[in-house]
């Protein structure tokens, strides 16, 4: 008799229970998701951002709000700590908040060696308000987005990021050491070889990556109602790509940068450029286009995974409806009952879904920090 595959993989990526111990406002909360729509909605305040948060970190050890780890325990608690089963596999993977200490991961409840360790677990795409910085703020914004995209994508990318960070900060506490006396030229070469030999990826990884983004945000986008373009290009701040011409770089600028006190140039500088109908986005978008131009890179993202891994990710749709008007909210639900896997989506009014779609979806009351299905 053939053994049955006990493992096989579920047909989305997602969770199935997820559980919250003193995280944010949550006390003690268990909530099974379905697979496909899940809708979260209640009054201001309750705890559905919250929720959505707890995935979130599980999925790539970040809290949303950009908070410190510790904010995100419950007021008068020591710790805090959440767990998701992973969809048709038998692992569940925990995250832990300390008051005083890093944050602590687990798989199976074995404690894994760095956090970073968890993360491809449970592969996420988030989409709120938090994004319109992608097209509004500053490259650093920019840069934060595609390193967090390609670190889930690639775990080979997540090693030249941190060995080319790694490098550019003992690089630059070097410049900023030869500010104050000498340091001998031989001192800042094994760095220079170092960010050479990573960065040269880090910039053929990020302009792939937006090349394979653009046709998928763009169709998200004429989905979504505006016809418009959109356009999606890496931009470097300089022409070096290969080890080569980084390591020139590094050592041309070595004067420059002493004087400034930091690295000026490479990977670490580069910006995206994003034109919605032909124009900068950033310097001439409206809001409106701002905004959906901000969804169609998310979503586009999620394309771009379910690609890479043949799953859908799981899709956190933060507040979104409220933006929209109602023919682009009808045509983003149905979006994401037709293209995505499991997706979690918040809002405060459930009337902004129609009865079409709550009738798909599984529909939770969340309530001070209590979640009720309904
Ligand atoms: N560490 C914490 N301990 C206790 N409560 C917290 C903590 N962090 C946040 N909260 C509370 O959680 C609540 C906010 O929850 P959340 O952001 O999930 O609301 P929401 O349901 O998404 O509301 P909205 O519709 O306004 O977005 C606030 O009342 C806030 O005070
Ligand atoms: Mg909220």
């Amino acid at each position: 008799m053939i053994p049955e595959a006990v493992d096989k993989p579920a047909p989305v990526a997602g969770a199935r229970v997820v559980r919250l111990r003193n995280f944010r406002n949550y006390a003690d909360e268990e909530v099974e998701l379905g697979d496909g729509l899940n809708v979260f909605f209640g009054a201001n305040a309750q705890g559905k951002t919250n929720f959505l948060e707890a995935l979130h970190l599980l999925s790539t050890t970040r809290l949303l709000r950009g908070s410190r780890d510790a904010e995100a325990i419950r007021e008068g608690e020591a710790g805090a700590w959440v767990a998701a089963e992973v969809l048709g596999t038998r692992t569940e993977v925990a995250v832990k908040l300390e008051r005083g200490a890093a944050k602590r991961v687990s798989l199976n409840g074995l404690p894994l060696r760095r956090a970073a360790d968890i993360i491809g677990r449970l592969p996420s795409v988030c989409a709120s308000l938090l994004d319109l910085p992608i097209l509004t703020g500053e490259p650093s914004v920019r840069r934060s987005f595609m390193d967090l995209e390609l670190s889930q994508l690639s775990g080979l990318y997540l090693h030249h990021f941190a060995q080319y960070k790694r490098a550019l900060e003992q690089r630059n506490a070097l410049l900023r050491s030869a500010q104050e006396g000498f340091v001998a030229a031989e001192a800042f070469e094994p760095w220079e070889h170092h960010m050479a030999e990573h960065g040269a990826p880090l910039r053929a990884f990020r302009g792939r990556f937006w090349a394979d983004l653009e046709p998928l945000a763009g169709e998200v986008q004429r989905h979504m109602g505006s016809g418009e373009s959109l356009r999606l290009a890496y931009q470097q701040k300089d022409d070096a790509r290969t080890p080569d011409e980084l390591l020139e770089l590094f050592r041309r600028n070595r004067a420059v940068d002493v004087a400034r006190g930091g690295t000026t140039a490479g990977p670490h500088r580069d910006d995206v450029r994003i034109e919605v109908g032909g124009r900068d986005a950033r310097a001439f978008g409206s809001q409106g286009q701002q905004r959906t131009a901000a969804l169609a890179i998310k979503l586009g993202t999620l394309e771009l995974e379910r690609r890479e891994r043949g799953l859908p990710p799981l899709l956190l749709l933060d507040d979104i409806l409220s933006d929209l008007d109602e023919s682009r909210r009808e045509r983003l639900a149905e979006w994401v009952l037709e293209r995505a896997g499991q997706a979690v989506l918040t809002c405060t009014d459930l009337d902004l879904v129609s009865p079409e779609v709550r009738r798909r979806a599984r529909l939770f009351l969340v309530r001070s920090g209590r979640v009720e299905a309904r």
